[in-house]
C-alpha cells in the first residue's frame, strides 16, 4: 500500500510536533521543517524504530529558495500542513514595528512561500490537501494581538479564497482555527486561557477533522461557539465583553 506523505512546517514543537508524531503513529511519512535542526533531531530519535518515517530539514519559512529545493525532492505531498508561526503579545500604544514585520514575514508570507513551493506538483498531479493554520483570534481583534491577529485573519481570508481555484484542480483546502493550545507559544501568556487544551489532543482533533469535508477545523467547541457569537454581536457589546473578561 502507498505510504501517505505529509509536509509539516513548524514540526519541531507544539501542535506541529504533536501532529507529526500522530501521523507517524498512523504510518504516514512526514517531511518536517523548522529552523532548529537539533529539536527536529531529538524528535526523530524519540521515534525509535519509526525514525525513517520522519525526514527533517532545517528551514526558515522566510527562505523561498530553500523551500523550493526541499519541495523539488519531496513532492507531491498528500498533505501540506502550513503551521509554522510565532506569537508575541504587543502593547499597541508602544512602537512595535519590528514585531509587526516579523509576524507578517513569518506567519503570513512564510505560509505563502511554503504554499508556492509545494503547490505546483499538487496541481500537475491534480491531488493533495492543504491545511492552513489560522486561529480563533482571526475572527475578532483581541487585546495584545495587534501583531499576531491580523496575520491569522489574512491567512483565513487566503484559505477562503484559494479553495475556489484549487478545488477545481483536485486539491482540498481547509483552514485550522484553534483556541488556546498548551505549547511553548502560549506559555508566555500571563492571563487565564479558557478551554486550554493539550497539543496531543489538538493533533487528534485535526487528524480526525482533516478527513471531513468541512472547510474550517475549529476547537475546542465551547470556546469556538463563544467566540463566534462574540464576533457576531454589535461592536459596542463585543468590546464591552472583551474589556470585562479579557483585558
Ligand atoms: N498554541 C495555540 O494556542 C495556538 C492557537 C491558534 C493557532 N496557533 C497556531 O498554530 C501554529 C503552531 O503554534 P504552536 O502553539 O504549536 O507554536 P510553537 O510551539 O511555538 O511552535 C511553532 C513552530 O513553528 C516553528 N517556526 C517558528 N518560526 C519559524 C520560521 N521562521 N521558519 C520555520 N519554522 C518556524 C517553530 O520551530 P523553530 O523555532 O525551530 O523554527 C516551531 O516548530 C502557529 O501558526 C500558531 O499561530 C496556535
Amino acid at each position: 500500500m502507498k505510504q501517505n506523505i505529509a509536509v509539516i512546517t513548524g514540526a519541531s514543537e507544539g501542535i506541529g510536533a504533536a501532529l507529526t508524531k500522530l501521523l507517524i503513529k498512523h504510518n504516514w511519512k512526514v517531511i518536517g521543517l523548522s529552523r532548529n535542526l537539533e529539536k527536529l533531531k531529538l524528535m526523530q530519535n524519540s521515534l525509535f524504530q519509526k525514525k525513517d518515517y520522519l525526514k527533517i530539514y532545517a528551514c526558515d519559512v522566510q527562505d523561498f529558495s530553500k523551500l523550493k529545493s526541499i519541495a523539488k525532492k519531496n513532492s507531491p505531498a498528500d498533505l501540506l500542513f502550513l503551521n509554522a508561526g510565532i506569537y508575541n503579545p504587543v502593547d499597541a500604544s508602544q512602537n512595535n514595528i519590528e514585531d509587526y514585520k516579523q509576524h507578517l514575514n513569518i506567519n503570513y508570507l512564510g505560509v505563502i512561500n511554503s504554499y508556492e513551493a509545494f503547490l505546483p506538483k499538487m496541481i500537475t498531479t491534480k491531488k493533495g490537501h492543504i491545511i492552513i493554520m489560522s486561529s480563533i483570534s482571526a475572527w475578532i481583534g483581541l487585546p495584545k494581538a495587534a501583531a499576531y491577529g491580523p496575520t491569522k485573519a489574512a491567512l483565513r481570508s487566503f484559505a477562503q479564497s484559494i479553495r475556489y481555484d484549487l478545488n477545481s484542480k483536485g486539491v482540498k483546502v481547509q483552514v485550522c482555527s484553534p483556541g488556546f493550545v498548551d505549547t511553548p507559544a502560549t506559555a508566555k501568556n500571563d492571563f487565564y486561557m479558557p478551554g486550554l487544551m493539550k497539543a496531543d489532543d489538538a493533533a487528534k482533533i485535526i487528524y480526525n477533522r482533516m478527513k471531513s469535508n468541512k472547510f474550517e477545523i475549529s476547537f475546542p467547541l465551547n470556546f469556538s461557539i463563544f467566540m463566534k457569537i462574540l464576533s457576531m454581536l454589535p461592536d459596542k457589546l463585543t468590546s464591552l465583553l472583551i474589556k470585562k473578561f479579557v483585558c
